[in-house]
C-alpha cells in the first residue's frame, strides 16, 4: 500500500497555477465508478481511531471473518464536492452527513467517527484529487463515499473487533440521465425497511433489499421504486434512493415524516429554501398514495439524485401524473435552480451551509 504524504498532494487550484484535469467527457459524466488518484483510510482498534492516511491502493485487504462482510455491518455516506466559478470548491452541509453517519455507527455498534475528522478526510480527499472534480458549468460534481466497516477476525454475530473508515471520489454528472426532466416511478409491493428497523440508518442492508425492486421497476420501464409505508402501505416514504416531496394546488411544500425513512439533509434544505426563498408553507407529514391528485408538482430528493422531477406514479392499474410525464413543473424548477445554486457558489447559501475545501 502506498502512503501519500501531506506535501505531495495539490491543495489549490489558482488562475496562474490551474489543475491538468483528468481526460473525462464532463459534458457525458454519468453515476459511475472511475478510478481516481488517492483515497483516505483509518483504523480503529483498542478503542480508539488512528490518525488516517491518504493511500493509492483501491482496494480492501480485510479479514474473512469481517463483520462488515457477513452480518452487514457497514454504513456509509453520500455527499459531493462542488466547483465554484472562482476556483474554489465548496462541500454542502458536510457536518450533517457526518452527524448522520454517526447516527448510523451508533445503531449498528460501531464506533462514531468525529464531526472534524469526517469533514477533514473529506477535504484531503478532494484536494487530492482536483484533477478529477468536474469544472464549474459543467453541472457535475465530485462524488464523496466515506464508510465504516467492520473487521477484523471473527465469526460470532457480535460487533467487530476492528473498523475502518474511509472515504474515496468519484467525478459524476447527474444520477438519473436527462438532467431535469421527469422521471417516472412505480409503487414497490416490498418494503425497504421494517416500522422499527434501520430504514433511518444509511446501512448496506437496505440498499442490498433495495436491489430486486428497483431491477423490476426498471424492467418495467420505469425511473426506479416508490416505497409505502411499511406498516399500512398507504402512504409515501422513499423513490428510489431518495427522498420525495411534493406541491400542493395552494402552494405548499410537503414532505413524508416517518421514522423509517432516511433523513435525507436535500430534502431538510428543500424544506428551509421553499420556505425562506419561495417564501412557501412547508410541512413534513403524510402523503397518501391514494391521495396524489391533490399535488400539482413532484419530485425525489438526494445528493445522487439532487432534485429529479416525478413525472407520473404508477400503483396498481392507475397511473397518475403530476404536472407532466415531459415537462417540469415550474416550483421543483425554482427549488432545483435555488438549491444548486447554493451549492455551486452561485447564490447565498444559508449560515452554515457551505464548507470551503481550500
Ligand atoms: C434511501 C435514501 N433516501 C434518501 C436519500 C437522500 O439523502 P441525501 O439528501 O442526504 O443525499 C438517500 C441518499 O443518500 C438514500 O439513499
Amino acid at each position: 500500500m502506498t502512503d501519500i504524504s501531506e506535501t505531495s498532494i495539490r491543495k489549490t487550484e489558482t488562475a496562474a497555477n490551474p489543475v491538468q484535469k483528468a481526460d473525462i467527457d464532463w459534458a457525458n459524466l454519468g453515476f459511475s465508478y472511475i478510478r481516481t488518484d488517492l483515497r483516505y483510510i483509518a483504523h480503529w482498534k483498542d478503542g480508539a481511531w488512528d490518525a488516517g492516511r491518504l493511500t493509492e491502493d483501491n482496494v480492501l485487504h480485510i479479514a474473512e471473518g469481517s463483520t462488515a462482510v457477513h452480518y452487514g455491518q457497514q454504513c456509509f455516506e453520500g455527499m459531493k464536492a462542488y466547483a465554484c466559478a472562482d476556483g474554489s470548491v465548496n462541500l454542502f452541509r458536510p457536518d450533517m452527513n457526518a452527524a448522520r453517519m454517526q447516527r448510523s455507527c451508533d445503531r449498528l455498534l460501531m464506533p462514531q467517527v468525529p464531526e472534524a475528522m469526517f469533514i477533514d478526510a473529506c477535504k484531503q480527499v478532494v484536494a487530492a484529487n482536483l484533477r478529477f472534480l468536474p469544472p464549474h458549468g459543467t453541472g457535475g460534481s465530485l462524488y464523496l463515499r466515506p464508510y465504516v466497516i467492520g473487521v477484523g477476525d471473527n465469526i460470532g454475530v457480535r460487533t467487530a473487533p476492528e473498523f475502518i473508515f474511509a472515504v474515496f471520489c468519484v467525478p459524476v454528472g447527474p444520477y438519473f440521465k436527462g438532467g431535469l426532466a421527469p422521471v417516472n416511478f412505480i409503487v414497490s409491493e416490498y418494503d425497504r425497511a421494517a416500522p422499527n428497523g434501520t430504514g433511518a440508518a444509511k446501512v448496506g442492508g437496505n440498499y442490498a433489499a433495495s436491489l430486486l425492486p428497483n431491477q423490476e421497476a426498471h424492467a418495467r420501464g420505469f425511473g426506479d421504486c416508490v416505497y409505502l409505508d411499511p406498516e399500512t402501505h398507504t402512504k409515501i416514504e422513499e423513490v428510489g434512493s431518495a427522498n420525495f416531496f411534493a406541491i400542493t394546488h395552494d402552494d405548499r411544500f410537503v414532505t413524508p415524516k416517518s421514522p423509517s425513512i432516511l433523513a435525507s439533509i436535500t430534502r431538510q434544505s428543500l424544506l428551509v429554501l421553499a420556505r425562506d426563498r419561495l417564501g412557501m408553507d412547508v410541512e413534513e407529514g403524510d402523503v397518501f398514495i391514494d391521495n396524489l391528485s391533490a399535488y400539482k408538482e413532484a419530485g425525489a430528493c438526494g445528493t445522487a439524485a439532487v432534485i429529479t422531477p416525478i413525472g407520473g406514479i404508477q400503483n396498481g392499474e392507475e397511473f397518475h401524473v403530476f404536472h407532466s410525464e415531459t415537462e417540469t413543473g415550474p416550483v421543483v424548477r425554482r427549488l432545483y435552480e435555488e438549491l444548486t445554486g447554493v451549492q455551486f457558489g452561485e447564490r447565498e447559501a444559508p449560515e452554515g451551509w457551505i464548507v470551503k475545501v481550500q
